[in-house]
């Protein structure tokens, strides 16, 4: 539909010039998503064509205090099984895909329904520069200046019911343009629980190192979830749906034993295939302890008091 690399500028043209006029004043009201129109229900739909753009980037006290990974580390060695399963193959495999245009819908639990176009998420509040820790279940972790916004920024718009207990994510799919679309079952689908995906530290992310994101590192749109191992840190984003239940996830459903829910970044649980006691800093030599929620306790470890961690894993 809307990522069809045949499609023309002449065939989307009218129709967002038609979106354009009919939702002028919506359009030019302000930073807040226009929704104001949706009921209960409805979904809203706005769409228009996209350039991300990163002007404004604030810096921010958000920061590792640690030695950024290389650039070329961070967008060379990546995880995008819809692109390829071998490290070096997201990079090559991803590099026609098209990202603009590009909507969000988010639906479920929520009184406002929308789908909207990146440009207006990415406007609604102010593109930060987050300096995180990146940590794989596999054993390698990098530290990244990525760009966005807390998420729960968004999720607001929608205002999510009192049934809303958990936000599940889903990547775009499409086989044809996805050569690895054997490797898992897709699409490619992630979980968070409502106060999770609500905490300041989780990002809405749109770049990195003063760049918008790469396709190989989830273009246009992720999330960054650093407390938790790289897999809830889901790429290319098209679809947000909160809901009573535990949403399903891609790992947990390849292997519920060794990919729990929470994937929380702990050293004091094994996973039987990798080592999660330590962890090595990629572009570094030698190994550093792992920390328990990546090392960032103060933030996030309140969510998760009184519960079993170790069954919760
Ligand atoms: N999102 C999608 N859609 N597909 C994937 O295969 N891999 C996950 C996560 N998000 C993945 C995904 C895993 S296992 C990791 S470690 C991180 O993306 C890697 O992010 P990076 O390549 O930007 O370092």
């Amino acid at each position: 539909m809307f990522h069809s690399e045949g499609l023309k500028h002449s065939d989307v043209t009218p129709h967002s010039v038609y979106l354009t006029r009919r939702c002028a004043l919506a359009a030019l009201s302000a930073l807040a998503l226009p929704i104001s129109r949706a009921t209960a229900g409805q979904t809203t739909r706005f769409t228009s064509i996209a350039k991300p753009s990163l002007a404004n980037v604030a810096k921010t006290s958000y920061g590792a205090g640690e030695a950024l990974t290389p650039q070329s580390v961070v967008t060379g060695y990546n995880d995008f099984y819809e692109f390829g399963s071998a490290k070096d193959e997201p990079a090559q495999n991803a590099a026609k895909f098209v990202t603009s245009p590009w909507t969000i819908t988010m639906d479920g639990e929520v009184s406002r329904p929308v789908t909207v176009d990146l440009d207006r998420v990415m406007k609604l509040a102010p593109l930060e520069e987050r300096i995180y820790r990146h940590r794989c279940v596999e054993g390698w972790s990098m530290v990244v200046p990525w760009i966005g916004y807390s998420l729960s920024a968004l999720l607001k718009q929608v205002q999510p019911t009192a049934k809303a207990k958990f936000v599940a994510f889903q990547t775009y799919f499409d086989a044809k343009k996805m050569p690895d679309a054997a490797a898992l079952r897709f699409p490619y689908v992630e979980g968070l629980r409502l106060d999770e995906a609500m905490n300041p530290l989780t990002l809405l992310c749109v770049g990195l190192y003063g760049t918008p994101l790469p396709n190989q590192n989830g273009a246009p749109v992720r999330v960054i979830v650093p407390w938790k191992y790289g897999l809830k840190s889901i790429k290319s984003i098209v679809k947000i749906t909160f809901q009573e239940s535990m949403p399903a996830t891609t790992w947990n459903t390849f292997n519920p034993v060794e990919y729990g829910f929470y994937s929380n970044v702990n050293p004091a649980i094994e996973n039987y295939r990798w080592n999660q006691k330590d962890e090595r800093r990629l572009g570094e030599f030698g190994k550093r302890p792992t920390q328990l929620f990546n090392g960032y306790i103060k933030e996030v470890a309140s969510m998760y008091a009184g519960m079993d961690l170790k069954k919760n894993y």
